[in-house]
């Protein structure tokens, strides 16, 4: 008898072509919007391989009516949304997406630091408006970049990788956590305190994966003791700041700004976060260019692929 697979959303079409050819029975759920938990436990009572995404919650209830279930491929890198524990305690695999798209989020992190510093957003809507009368001397001010101090926090693969691209503008770069001696030779980057880091930052930009012990870690003590003219940017994991916090700093200038792609509660927008000029919202695009989303749907096919068939996974977390 075959081993079914269920694919959660439509993805792109290297995954899908993939894994229609594959000598599995596949079902999909072709919409781009999530099933809800309980219709996702309707659909996966006899599947073997189960493709979800980071917005599918993969917990202990949606494990128990899967009986049948081998393999959970994530397609991203973070895995907050599955039970880890869970799933290794059933012998369940979980896989993940790793390395692909290192590059393409810590190059959304630079073009929110830039679009937030420099206003882009509120640049580009005052001339749609037609708004431009002409050049003056206090228009769009917005927060020098080249030579000042970076702030990064979480110096994994994707972290280290923006605290590379800083090379071109002169930066004092500062990291908390352990020790990276790629950035220290390469940088001359200072390990720091986490307080530190946040007295001293121009920029802080969060590249953490999300933990029970890091949920809210930029909270009203962290916007305390950052600049007043400093910008914060998350393209981690949105529950790492306290969303609340954080339109209260923003409102009364505590920080400068903050520009975010991913969000405490998502899909949902904490109310007044649209309100405020001095923030920049993306919606949970880091990985988001044709070439990496078609690798990261063919890498989470080929890891479901390779368990089921008894193959190694070199993406196997659990
Ligand atoms: C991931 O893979 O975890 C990213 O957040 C997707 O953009």
């Amino acid at each position: 008898m075959k081993k079914n697979i269920f694919l959660s959303r439509i993805i792109p079409n290297a995954g899908m072509c993939k894994l229609k050819r594959s000598e599995f029975k596949v079902d999909i759920h072709y919409k781009e919007t999530p099933l809800s938990p309980e219709q996702l436990r309707k659909r996966i009572s006899d599947v073997h391989g189960l493709i979800c995404l980071l917005d599918d919650t993969i917990d202990k209830e949606l494990i128990d009516a899967a009986p049948h279930l081998e393999v959970i491929s994530n397609m991203a890198v973070g895995y907050n949304n599955i039970d880890i524990e869970y799933a290794r305690s059933k012998g369940i695999a979980v896989c993940n997406t790793p390395g692909i798209l290192t590059q393409s989020t810590a190059e959304l992190a630079w073009a929110l630091l830039f679009a937030i510093a420099r206003r882009i957003p509120e640049s580009d809507n005052f001339m749609r408006e037609g708004k431009f009368t002409g050049w003056q001397p206090l228009l769009m001010l917005g927060g020098d970049i080249s030579g000042q101090t970076l702030g990064v926090i979480g110096t994994g693969r994707i972290g280290t990788a923006f605290a590379m691209m800083s090379k071109g503008f002169n930066m004092r770069v500062i990291y908390s956590g352990k020790t990276n001696p790629e950035l220290d030779r390469e940088l001359g980057a200072e390990n720091v305190e986490f307080e530190t880091l946040l007295r001293e930052s121009d920029f802080i930009s969060l590249h953490i994966p999300l933990r029970e012990n890091n949920r809210h870690l930029i909270g009203k003590k962290a916007f305390d003791l950052m600049k007043p003219t400093a910008y914060l940017i998350n393209t981690a994991r949105g529950p790492v700041v306290d969303e609340a916090e954080l339109i209260k700093a923003l409102k009364a200038k505590r920080i400068a700004g903050a520009a975010l792609d991913v969000y405490e509660d998502e899909p949902r927008l904490k109310e007044g976060l649209t309100e405020l000029d001095n923030v920049v919202l993306t919606p949970h695009t880091g990985s988001a260019t044709v070439p990496v989303r078609n690798r990261l749907a063919v890498m989470a096919v080929d890891n479901c692929l390779n368990i089921l068939r008894g193959e190694h996974c070199e993406n196997r977390i659990v």
